[in-house]
């Protein structure tokens, strides 16, 4: 029986990664710490809450005091940390708070852990899920490996960076058993729709305007969530304490090919409404928009043999029919703070 703190397991990956422990380890109980941001969602955590193997603690992790009550109470195994602000757009018109949860809510763990956690405990894991963006941007060729010096370029990847050296620095100095993966962009159920998959999938089944930045050639290296949740459990329990492991399945896809998949699969579901590209269109660009982004998984693959069960079309019809299926959850983000964003982020509604 192994006791794991997941932070920010009411988002999108953590929620999905709260469901396969729930599910494969029937025998862990599982904390998940969550601030519930805008973000963050009790209803991704609804069939769990009264399962006497899950706890759910409402804190934030900019509040060091309430952290370090909890490190104090219990005596974590494996702490799994998601909690962050993730979304880019949002980091260029107010980065304070990605400083605030990325930077100073993991030093706030950290020093926890370095307080109530004993210097040898070997069977202990702090498991930090960082990104591929602190790479920074790639050219046409060439992949990111666990070697690649960082290069943030945004005010999220410059924080996630900053933790990542937080937690390796508490590696190197207190001998914190500490392990750090950098994944690419994810995709699946429970994603909010302010990122691009769910957000072209959710305005094509409003029949809004596809809002494409610059010229839709901008690539990323998707990868279905389940995948990524399924790695992340295998370098948890078996990965190498100290190391960075980089998630990826050699998935890469311009954001042009993405939305034109979208909208093909679209036509299918809703022929009457065909063809969905007509709602594309061209907005203006993000501001130092990074090009390309592609891991190079060889390590997890070769040292844990990871390796994904779901192809990206299939994957991506899963996650589709989720947003079909799922209205009542999406509907009421999609009122309140959501608009307001939207409103100034794409100046309509
Ligand atoms: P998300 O935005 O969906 O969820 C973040 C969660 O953290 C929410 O539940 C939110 O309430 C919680 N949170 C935010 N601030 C908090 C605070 N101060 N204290 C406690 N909880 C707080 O994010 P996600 O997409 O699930 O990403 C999870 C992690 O994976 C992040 O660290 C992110 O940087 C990383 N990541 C995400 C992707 C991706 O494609 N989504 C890719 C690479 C890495
Ligand atoms: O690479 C991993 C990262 O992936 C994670 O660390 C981040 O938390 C996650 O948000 C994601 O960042 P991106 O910026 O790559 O994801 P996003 O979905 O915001 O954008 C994907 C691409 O689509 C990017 O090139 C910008 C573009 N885009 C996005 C939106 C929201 C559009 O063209 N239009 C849009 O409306």
């Amino acid at each position: 029986m192994k006791k794991v703190l997941i932070t920010g397991g009411a988002g999108f990956i953590g929620s999905n990664f709260v469901n396969l422990l729930m599910e494969d380890r029937p025998e862990y109980h599982i904390t998940v710490l969550d601030k519930l941001t805008y973000a963050g969602n009790l209803k991704n955590l609804a069939k769990w809450k009264d399962n006497p193997h899950f706890t759910f603690i409402k804190a934030d992790l900019f509040d060091k005091i309430k952290i370090e009550e909890i490190f104090q109470k219990e005596s974590f195994d494996f702490v799994v940390h998601f909690a962050a602000e993730s979304h880019v757009d949002r980091s260029i018109t107010g980065p304070e708070v990605f400083l605030q949860t990325n930077i100073f809510g993991t030093f706030y763990l950290l020093e926890s852990i370095k307080k109530y956690w004993s210097p040898n405990s070997n069977e202990k894991r702090f498991l930090h899920v960082s990104t591929d963006e602190v790479y920074g941007s790639l050219g046409d060729s060439g992949f990111f490996t666990e070697t690649t010096p960082y290069a943030p370029n945004s005010p999220y990847s410059a924080s996630k960076a900053s933790s990542d050296h937080l937690v390796r620095a508490y590696h190197h100095t207190y001998n914190l058993p500490v392990i750090t993966t950098n994944c690419s962009n994810n995709y699946g159920p429970y994603h909010f729709p302010e990122k691009l998959i769910p957000l072209m999938i959710l305005n094509c089944l409003r029949e809004k305007p596809l809002p494409v930045y610059g010229d839709g050639k901008n690539i990323r290296d998707w990868l279905f969530v389940k995948d990524h949740c399924h790695a992340i459990l295998l370098v948890l329990e078996n990965g190498r304490i100290g190391e960075s492991y980089n998630i990826g399945t050699r998935n890469e896809k311009n954001n042009l090919e993405i939305v034109e998949t979208i909208c093909k699969k679209m036509d299918k579901h809703f022929p009457d409404k065909k063809p969905h590209n007509r709602l594309i269109t061209y907005v203006k660009d993000r501001p130092g928009h990074d090009f390309r982004y592609a891991i190079d998984p060889s390590k997890i693959e070769k040292e844990l043999g990871w390796k994904p069960k779901y192809d990206f079309d299939s994957a991506i019809q899963q996650t589709i029919d989720w947003y079909i299926q799922n209205e009542n959850w999406w509907s009421e983000i999609l009122s309140g703070e959501y608009l307001k964003y939207y409103q100034n982020q794409y100046g309509i509604n």
